[in-house]
């Protein structure tokens, strides 16, 4: 028994020094393993905010899109697609887009002394939006400010170098140059950026290019962002009005907060609604003119009447009533619309349903293992499979067919309107000839001023009302009854007795 006591005593000192090491072993190892966890959830993390290779570092000076092609060869392939020429009954584009007027001649009357009678075409592809602006004779032929170039250009760079950091100062700076010399000045910034690349249509004119990854996304995590102060402000001042805008949540939500500070979308907005805001940077009614600075006309909300009603309240630094130009037939004091693509969205059922810009004109689509967002921004019924299909399950031509009834319907109205709209001019003319005063005349003018607006509405928005069907509808049929009312009030003034010679 004896021998064994320390052979026991032995193993269990060897068992208590085994034990102790394994210990220490076991806890080496459990140790670098929750290291390693640590390290990869930090390492997914950081390429959760950085998820993409970047083989060229972009930043927001790189308004050329050529670098930022380098890490991103998919989108950039689909972006340099919108130089394609497409065509769709009412949307897509030529090489050269028709002039708007040989499908509506009214609208040379409609626009009678205004540069859009000089020069008014369909649009085409985001490629083309600097070459278009610069050679259009509503540039070349007429003054223009500086302001043009806030949605045709990738500008923000410059607005910044000449806002000394601050981009809205730069804004406000540009908007008071004239279109020629703020365009030198973005040609300037991009100049002198070692990234312009070389000349395309993109690498365009030394620098200056179209919109650019950049006007969209954030260089360092990619994320959406909107970039343009117009945007800013006028969403700003929809979120501080009170009309109810249930299709955009976050604003909502701001509204019963504190309201502590200003509704920033690059902040409050989801991501879903930053899919129709990036969109929205552009596709809108604004005033650019040479008198106050860009701005969006939101502050009432976003329905026609809403924005009309804005503008009559605004007055110019002068004291004058807010116009766009007078009516070279009738000396109306009138108003513009252009492209509301978004307050049009704005009143349909697809921005109800919280369907976005993108979701149409940028649907996903799978590239090998990989789901990446239609670069090639176009109309959808070029791409009805992947644009509308993944939520409406008709076949393609079922889908065709309900947009076609919605356009064709739209365009019918519309012509319709046109027609009252000329009967309305030719029965003020004829009242002015017969010696009717311009105070005789005024509530038949003050008609016109909201007929046209209402018409061109719907004329200068570009879904042909598919955006919102109903709602366009109902803008011509108010269009048509002012230019009747103003008609009437016309004739009745033309068969009084002409003033005796
Ligand atoms: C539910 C799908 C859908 C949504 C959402 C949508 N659009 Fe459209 N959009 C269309 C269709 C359909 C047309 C008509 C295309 C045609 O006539 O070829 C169109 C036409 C256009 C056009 C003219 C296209 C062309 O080829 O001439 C522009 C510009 C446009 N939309 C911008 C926008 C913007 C900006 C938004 C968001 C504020 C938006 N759309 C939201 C479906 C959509
Ligand atoms: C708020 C953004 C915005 C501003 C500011 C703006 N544009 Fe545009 N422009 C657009 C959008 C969006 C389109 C495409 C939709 C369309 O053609 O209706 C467009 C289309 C055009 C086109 C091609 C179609 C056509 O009308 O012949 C020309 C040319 C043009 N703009 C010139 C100008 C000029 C000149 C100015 C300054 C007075 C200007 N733009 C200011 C957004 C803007
Ligand atoms: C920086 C301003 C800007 C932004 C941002 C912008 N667009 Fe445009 N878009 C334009 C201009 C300008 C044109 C007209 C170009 C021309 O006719 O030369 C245009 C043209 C289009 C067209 C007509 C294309 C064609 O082939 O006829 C569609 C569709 C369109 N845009 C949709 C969108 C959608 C959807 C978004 C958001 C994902 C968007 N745009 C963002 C300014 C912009
Ligand atoms: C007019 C705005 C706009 C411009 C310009 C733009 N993008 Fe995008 N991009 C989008 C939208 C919208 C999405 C979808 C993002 C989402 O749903 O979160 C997107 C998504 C992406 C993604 C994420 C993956 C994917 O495909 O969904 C990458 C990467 C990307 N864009 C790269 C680029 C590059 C590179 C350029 C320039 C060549 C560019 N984008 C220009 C609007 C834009
Ligand atoms: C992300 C989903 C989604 C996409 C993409 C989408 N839609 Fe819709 N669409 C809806 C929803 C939701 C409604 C509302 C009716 C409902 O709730 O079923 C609707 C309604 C409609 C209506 C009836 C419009 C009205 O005013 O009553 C038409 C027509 C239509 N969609 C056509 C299209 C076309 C064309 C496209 C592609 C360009 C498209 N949709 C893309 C979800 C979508």
């Amino acid at each position: 028994m004896e021998p064994s006591q320390p052979t026991r005593r032995a193993s269990r000192r060897r068992f208590t020094s085994g034990a102790f090491l394994a210990v220490v072993v076991l806890s080496a190892i459990a140790f670098f393993l929750v290291l390693a966890l640590l390290m990869n959830i930090f390492e997914r993390k950081q390429e959760a905010r950085n998820p993409y290779v970047r083989l060229v570092e972009v930043s927001e000076e790189t308004t050329s899109p050529e670098p930022w092609g380098m890490n991103w060869a998919r989108e950039y392939d689909d972006y340099k697609r919108t130089m394609d020429v497409t065509r769709t009954k009412f949307g897509g584009s030529e090489s050269l887009p028709e002039q708007k007027a040989k499908a509506s001649p009214w609208l040379t009357r409609m626009f009678a002394g205004y540069a859009f009678a000089l020069d008014y075409r369909d649009r085409r592809g985001h490629a083309y939006m600097l070459a278009d602006q610069e050679d259009t004779k509503r540039v070349t032929e007429r003054p223009q400010p500086g302001s043009c170039l806030h949605c045709h250009s990738a500008v923000i760079p410059t607005y910044r170098r000449l806002g000394d950091g601050d981009v809205f100062k730069g804004f406000e700076a540009l908007g008071k140059m004239t279109y020629a010399d703020a365009h030198a000045e973005v040609v300037k910034t991009g100049s002198a950026n070692p990234l312009a690349g070389t000349e395309t249509r993109f690498e365009h004119k030394e620098g200056a290019h179209p919109v650019s990854c950049v006007d969209c996304h954030d260089p360092r995590t990619m994320e959406l962002r909107v970039t343009r102060p117009g945007f800013i402000r006028g969403i700003q001042a929809l979120a501080d009005g009170d009309e109810p805008v249930a299709h955009i949540p976050s604003i909502e939500r701001w509204r019963s907060g504190s309201r502590g500070r200003a509704y920033d979308p690059n902040a409050d907005a989801t991501r879903q609604e930053m899919r129709s805001f990036v969109c929205g940077q552009c596709h809108v009614e604004y005033y650019c003119g040479p008198k106050v600075a860009l701005f969006f006309p939101w502050n009432k909300g976003l329905k026609v009447e809403q924005i009309e009603a804005r503008y009559d309240e605004y007055k110019f630094p002068d004291g004058h009533r807010f116009f766009d130009w007078k009516h070279a037939e009738t000396g109306a004091e009138v108003l513009k619309a252009q492209h509301p693509e978004f307050e049009m969205w704005s009143q349909g059922i697809h921005a109800r349903s919280g369907v976005a810009c993108a979701d149409c004109h940028m649907p996903y689509k799978r590239e090998g293992a990989v789901k990446v967002s239609d670069h090639w921004v176009r109309s959808p019924m070029l791409n009805v499979s992947r644009a509308c299909q993944v939520c409406h399950q008709y076949p393609e031509q079922e889908i065709q067919a309900r947009v076609n009834a919605i356009q064709n319907r739209t365009n019918v109205l519309m012509q319709r309107s046109g027609k009252a709209l000329v009967d309305m001019l030719d029965a003020i003319k004829t009242a002015e000839a017969n010696g009717a005063s311009e105070q005789d005349l005024a509530a038949a003018l003050e008609l016109q001023r909201k007929a046209q607006w209402r018409l061109d509405f719907v004329t200068a928005e570009n879904s042909m009302g598919f955006h919102a069907p109903a709602e366009a509808a109902r803008i011509l049929a108010e269009s048509i009854d002012y230019s009747r009312q103003a008609e009437i009030r016309a004739q009745r003034l033309g068969t009084k007795a002409p003033a005796s010679p």
